[in-house]
């Protein structure tokens, strides 16, 4: 479905926040005082949640069965009607079985944060975008991650997400990159894993997405992937089999796009043989919005919910069932699957319950996460970390640092507290593809930090003004970013808005300068050489200014590592150019009519021919040096491996030694490849474990990481399994993809 600019509202002070929770709880508890709370023999709480919805689904009628098929539309955009009346006004409402006491499933985005609260009068905090949480490298954080939105989630009336992304990044231009976890499939699955298992410890149904194949965003409703099985499985699928095998979601969202001629929310190879079957999927699979395309195939094909609305899971459904098209036997297995995703999730057993969030409690989170995760890229004659008791002056340039810092746009946008933080008070409702700050000034986080300089802005829309700020300064930080958003992919990874030229005029007025970069994709850098540091900030959150204040000024030590490669230039992509959809009127001869729309558009072909070469795996294979590479990062402390030891048992275990050799505590991230044998025909190197390790100055420890069998193996297409080649395997360990000190060899049979 092509998104229409929504309006989301302008956010009010939390003083009224708190009336507003009050009165729409009050009223949310009298529209279901119509809802009996569920009392049938499926409440007993020691069945398993398969015999708990059998028994559910035995009281049902074919009605209510159909109505769980499909959502009621988008009560953010809909008016009131007595189907969505319960709902908390999120994005999407199945009605449940209220007959029963069944709840309905309350449906938010919330990607880096709860959407859509500022239309309804409540507060959420944006954490960081999932690629910060990413570059992290830390599964203990994206747990926090997950719990906090399950949190909030919970808090506001919601009980289901449709968070999750984990798509991986094979086109660092697609627009949402921020809402990912990066372009390798295990440290991406790894995460995942992590914050489903955070959001479901809030009794709330979670959500892995967009499955799958969903790697660009132009032409996402009509776009064909063609890319072999093998190629599929080891890089975008392995990513989702990993979150579903260890995150356990409740919910899997199919994607908009076509992989191998089908839709992917009517591909029986995606939906049944590899997610129900090879992965023995229990949950439930809901199409992303607007993306089912039809009735019996999508049914057979394993599609179970169609949402938002019922075009195709209503009424022609229960058609088809009259007419025979589709079996009792099939419709009971989809229902079955809803309910009993809802009693795992915990979301009949703890029914909704408003409360109110705690703003301080997200805030301290969202910092303590984009702290773990920005990336020191550069730090020549350690410019970082500033001295305050050496700097008198401070320019302070460009990319509205002197009020906010930028967020990702589309359905994962989170409305900021008093609104867009560049605009004046009360014009800050934030709207579809539009470019929203988060009031956390990077400004009053410096001069906070150095009380006693003289901190000075300048917007940076003038290079020389910015020049001769920065000339008389003793130090200049220069932000500079790159928006993205849902629906749209960048046209190239150069910073827009003539950022390039602001940064080059900066560093030659002053060589001590510090560049930070706010993006959530890769971005080249014709200026490399010239800065004294560089850091990658991400879309930083709601606390995001403190938490790169702390960083700057050395109160925290950076551990963050890069989850994507950072190229020098399009032109060393696997595809230099993204293929674009043809022009709409080359697709339909007219306005696409809603039947039109729904049977899909025509195809247009994109071919992933670079198979299993994907982010780093690409570089590696074609000898191409990237600017900067996958798992690179820099601290201001230094780093000693060795001693390693690998063994082989019932899984290889790699052992080593991680020696912190400099006068500051810091996290090193210990990253694990392994090589191989030739037959295989893999890339030269695969990530296939890691560890975030913290360690005081000149402390040292011993690491050991075991390395799950899969994780060396391939897809054997014509066995349809994993499988361990037998012969040598070269394990490489050390702090980038591209500086492994520690190397040996095993052979496995
Ligand atoms: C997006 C999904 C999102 C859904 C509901 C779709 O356009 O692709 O990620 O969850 O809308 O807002």
């Amino acid at each position: 479905m092509e998104r229409s600019p929504r309006f989301f509202g302008v956010q009010i002070p939390a003083m009224l926040l708190v009336c507003f929770v009050c009165l729409s709880a009050s009223s949310l508890a009298q529209r279901r005082q119509n809802t009996p709370a569920p009392t049938g023999p499926w409440m007993n709480s020691s069945l398993s949640p398969d015999e708990r919805a059998d028994l559910v689904l035995k009281d049902m009628t074919v009605d209510e069965k159909v109505a769980l098929l499909h959502g009621v539309g988008m009560p953010t955009d809909d008016a009131v009607t007595p189907e969505n009346a319960p709902s908390n006004r999120g994005v999407g409402y199945a009605v449940g079985v209220p007959r029963l006491g069944i709840p309905g499933i309350d449906m938010s985005d919330a990607a880096y944060g709860v959407r859509s609260s500022g239309v309804n009068g409540r507060y959420s905090t944006a954490l960081p975008a999932n690629v910060a949480a990413a570059a992290s490298w830390d599964p203990d954080a994206a747990y926090e991650y997950g719990a906090l939105i399950g949190r909030e989630l919970r808090a506001q009336g919601f009980n289901m997400t449709l968070g999750g992304g984990v798509n991986i990044t094979r086109d660092p231009r697609n627009g949402r990159t921020f809402e990912y976890l990066g372009e390798d499939p295990i440290l991406a699955g790894t995460l995942v894993s992590k914050l489903i298992q955070g959001t479901q410890s809030a009794h709330v149904i979670g959500d892995i997405k967009h499955y799958a194949l969903n790697d660009q965003e132009s032409g996402r409703n009509s776009v064909n992937i063609n890319i072999s099985k093998r190629a599929a499985r080891e890089t975008d699928l392995l990513a989702f089999e990993i979150g579903v095998a260890e995150g356990h979601p409740s919910a899997v969202m199919c994607s908009y796009n076509r992989v191998n001629a089908d839709f992917a929310c009517e591909n029986k190879y995606l939906l049944t043989d590899v997610l129900k079957k090879d992965w023995h999927f229990p949950g439930f699979v809901l199409s992303d919005w607007g993306g089912t395309h039809s009735t019996e195939k999508a049914s057979a094909a394993g599609l179970d919910n169609e949402e938002p609305g019922s075009f195709f899971y209503g009424d022609r459904y229960k058609a088809a069932l009259t007419a025979g098209k589709i079996s009792t036997a099939e419709l009971d297995e989809h229902v079955h699957r809803i309910l009993r995703s809802m009693f795992a999730a915990g979301v009949i057993d703890f029914p909704r319950q408003r409360s109110v969030v705690d703003p301080f409690a997200g805030m301290e989170t969202a910092r303590k996460i984009e702290e773990g995760g920005i990336v020191l890229l550069k730090n020549e004659k350690a410019a970082l970390p500033l001295n305050p008791a050496k700097l008198r002056t401070i320019a302070v340039i460009g990319a509205h640092s002197d009020v906010g810092m930028i967020s990702g746009g589309g359905s994962a946008q989170v409305d900021p507290i008093g609104g867009n933080a560049i605009l004046p008070p009360g014009k800050g409702a934030t709207g579809w593809q539009q470019e929203i700050w988060f009031p956390t000034s990077p400004l009053k986080a410096i001069q906070a930090r150095a009380p006693r300089a003289s901190v000075k802005y300048d917007p940076g829309t003038d290079p020389a003004a910015a020049a001769a700020l920065a000339k008389s300064a003793d130090v200049a930080v220069v932000f500079a970013y790159m928006w993205a958003s849902e629906g749209m992919d960048l046209k190239s990874l150069s910073l827009p808005h003539n950022q390039d030229d602001l940064i080059a005029a900066v560093t030659a007025a002053n060589p001590h300068t510090i560049v930070v970069l706010e993006t959530g994709n890769p971005v080249t850098m014709p200026w490399v050489n010239s800065p004294a540091a560089i850091v990658e900030a991400w879309f930083a959150g709601s606390d995001g200014a403190n938490a790169l204040g702390n960083i700057l000024f050395g109160t925290v030590n950076p551990s963050g590592k890069l989850p994507n490669t950072f190229p020098r230039s399009e032109s060393d992509l696997p595809h230099p150019t993204l293929t674009m959809p043809p022009p709409a009127s080359e697709r339909f001869s007219g306005p696409a009519s809603r039947e039109q729309w729904a049977a899909g558009l025509p195809p247009f072909q994109v071919t992933y021919d670079e198979g299993l070469k994907v982010g780093y795996k690409w570089y590696d294979a074609e000898k191409k040096t990237p600017l900067f590479p996958f798992g690179f990062g820099l601290s201001y402390t230094t780093y000693r491996y060795a001693g390693l030891q690998v063994t082989s048992g019932s899984k290889v275990k790699v052992t080593f030694t991680l020696a912190n050799t400099g006068a500051r505590a810091g996290a090193e991230i210990a990253e694990i490849y392994a090589s191989l044998p030739a037959t295989t025909q893999e890339p030269p190197k695969r990530l296939v474990g890691f560890s975030k390790v913290k360690l005081d100055a000149g402390a040292k420890q011993t690491v050991t990481v075991e390395i799950d069998p899969k994780y060396l193996s391939v897809f054997d297409e014509a066995k349809n399994a994993w499988t361990l080649v037998p012969g040598d395997y070269t394990i490489m360990v050390g702090g980038s993809s591209q500086d492994l000190p520690l190397k040996a060899t095993i052979n496995l049979k």
